[in-house]
């Protein structure tokens, strides 16, 4: 299925999003203030992946996303980055059995081919055995970055076009080898942790989401703050360019 394009069209505006994507960030600081290693904050913020996924289900949401390491996060501490792999094995072995339970997709998303080898099967394995789930898509961006998307499918694109087509290349095409071209463009972006910027995530995917900051860390992000940016969602107007007028005019009409 593809989804239509929030540039080439107005997309509808559900009053649950539909779409998801968050920036789980400050599982550091959340550490660092209890005086414990950064790392412990890290093992928190699975648990609330985890409560946050099963709250998502529950709220009616059929997307989300979440940002679990940035291809920019290598140039951390080598330790941390180790720490993080091994956190994300573990969290495989664990959860993948319960997703499937609770018929959830599970999707990697990102530049896979520098995890080990090891890394990689779980994660194809886990996308084999949750694929035709329909509950919720649970989509984890991991080595990720908004201009590698941007490139792979550009490139992808100008691969498969064949030679002496001169016909200018569109948005569409374009899209389509994104490497979430399977979910419709976020509702709603939400980062944690205080940072009150995109950090190469979803770049072109955001164009038209609304975004969504909390000073809260990522590892005491529970139902109630998902329930709190929900209900800052439904307070927005989405004109997508449109006038405000326009969107009453409209209402009246239907
Ligand atoms: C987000 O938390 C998790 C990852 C980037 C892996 P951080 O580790 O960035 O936490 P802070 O921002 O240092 O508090
Ligand atoms: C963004 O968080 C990436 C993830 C949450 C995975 P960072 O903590 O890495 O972002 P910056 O470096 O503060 O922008
Ligand atoms: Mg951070």
């Amino acid at each position: 299925m593809t989804y239509s394009s929030s540039t080439l069209s107005v997309p509808s505006s559900p009053a649950v999003p539909r779409h998801i994507a968050i920036i789980m960030d400050g599982n550091g600081r959340w550490a660092t203030r209890r005086f414990l290693p950064r790392f412990a904050g890290h093992g928190k913020g699975v648990e609330a992946v985890r409560n946050i996924v099963e709250t998502c289900a529950n709220r009616g949401v059929e997307f989300v996303t979440l940002f679990a390491f940035s291809s920019e996060n290598w140039r951390r501490p080598e330790e941390e980055v180790s720490l993080l792999m091994r956190l994300f094995v573990t969290a495989l072995e664990r959860e993948v059995g319960k997703m499937h339970n609770n018929g959830i997709r599970l999707k990697v998303v990102g530049d896979l081919s520098r995890f080990d080898a090891k890394l990689q099967d779980m994660i194809a394995n886990a996308e084999r055995k949750t694929a035709n789930n329909t509950n919720l898509t649970v989509t984890i961006c991991a080595n990720y970055g908004g201009r590698w998307d941007v490139m792979q499918a550009v490139q992808k694109m100008l691969a498969q076009e064949s030679a002496g087509n001169d016909a200018p290349f569109t948005e569409d095409q374009l899209a389509q080898h994104l490497a979430m071209a399977y979910a419709p463009e976020p509702d709603l972006f939400i980062r944690t942790g205080g940072e009150q910027r995109i950090s190469n995530f979803l770049l072109w995917q955001l164009a038209y989401s609304e975004l969504y900051f909390t000073d809260t860390y990522w590892p005491d992000f529970d139902a109630a703050e998902l329930d709190k940016a929900i209900a800052s969602y439904q307070q927005r107007e989405r004109r997508f360019g449109r006038t405000s007028e326009q969107l009453v005019k409209q209402k009246k009409a239907s």
